[in-house]
């Protein structure tokens, strides 16, 4: 079972984390390296001693790394949001998680629709026999939708397909994308809060989530990251235009709420290599044909990552 983790952009740090990154500051002076505990000659170090280079970027105010199980070149980036590259949106705060499931199971999410109303429809904040006054309700305007996958070529006739392998550099099949609707129903009768939610998975890594809403969007970097085998963590970093902060956190708290209710469940799940799906589940099918794209032949399995003290 393919548990270690895929070839992809992986979330290093925030910059403002930035030191954490490097550990130690240190600077070279006239072929020293000052520390703040010791000075080392660089020319007196072993001429075996190497460090491996990882391949970065900084993209969103985040820093992320590549790796790849056979050392590839990377064949696609994250993308900048320009409110963000600009400065013009704020950063409103961040959440953190460690969740115990496969790296696959936390954009699963995505793909299965039928999850939404069941596990996010209960309204925040209240219970028990208060429940009938509200809830949320979820409406999928385009279901999960890989860039490009053979399951597309097959629904598509044979002149969209020469066109779609004409488009080949551009498609970016490294992303996919879903489209829903929020609603808060107040006593099944009156609509509040409603917000247009769009979501782009990029890579196994990576989900933004552009939000509209009757004031304004907000925009939500979620990042995943595997710490372990079957642990992994999970970052939300949000957005906004600045006068849209107290909206923006009131956002921010029914988001870890929602979440908080996937995390019970992905942490009592259990990674099925071959589910039984019924035909409701034919996107989770799709995606899982998708996900593959980022395993090659040396990708680390749960038993070679144990073994691995390099993870
Ligand atoms: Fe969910």
């Amino acid at each position: 079972m393919p548990s270690g983790p895929p070839n992809f952009w992986a979330f290093s740090s925030q910059r403002s984390f930035r030191l954490s990154l490097v550990g130690i500051r240190g600077k070279f002076e006239n072929e020293m390296l000052k520390l703040p505990y010791r000075k080392l000659n660089a020319l007196s170090l072993p001429h075996f001693a190497r460090v491996k280079v990882w391949k970065n970027c900084e993209v969103n105010n985040t820093i992320f790394v590549w790796y790849h199980s056979e050392s590839a070149e990377p064949d696609w980036q994250p993308q900048p949001h320009t409110c963000i590259s600009n400065g013009s949106w704020r950063y409103q705060g961040r959440n953190e998680y460690l969740i115990n499931c496969h790296i696959q199971d936390i954009t699963e999410n995505g793909p299965d629709v039928e999850h939404l109303n069941a596990l996010h429809g209960p309204a925040i904040f209240l219970s028990g026999k208060f429940s009938w006054l509200a809830r949320h309700v979820w409406t999928t305007y385009t279901k999960w939708t890989p860039n490009f996958s053979d399951d597309n070529q097959t629904d598509e006739n044979e002149e969209a397909a020469k066109i779609g392998a004409k488009l080949n550099d551009v498609r970016e099949k490294h992303k996919a994308t879903v489209h829903l609707c929020h609603k808060l129903m107040i006593l099944e009768r009156f609509s509040i809060m409603e917000s247009d939610v769009y979501a782009e998975q990029i890579g196994p890594g990576i989900i933004e989530l552009n939000v509209k809403t009757l004031f304004g969007s907000l925009y939500i970097l979620l990042t995943i990251t595997p710490i372990e085998p079957l642990l992994q963590r999970v970052i939300h970093q949000f957005y906004s235009p600045p006068l849209l902060a107290p909206y923006a956190n009131l956002h921010f708290l029914g988001e870890c709420v929602m979440f908080e209710r996937d995390i019970r469940i992905w942490n009592s799940k259990r990674f099925e290599r071959h589910p039984i799906l019924t035909r409701e589940d034919r996107t989770i099918q799709i995606y899982r044909r998708w996900y593959s794209q980022f395993y090659s032949d040396h990708s680390p399995t749960y038993e070679t990552s144990m073994k691995d003290l390099q993870w």
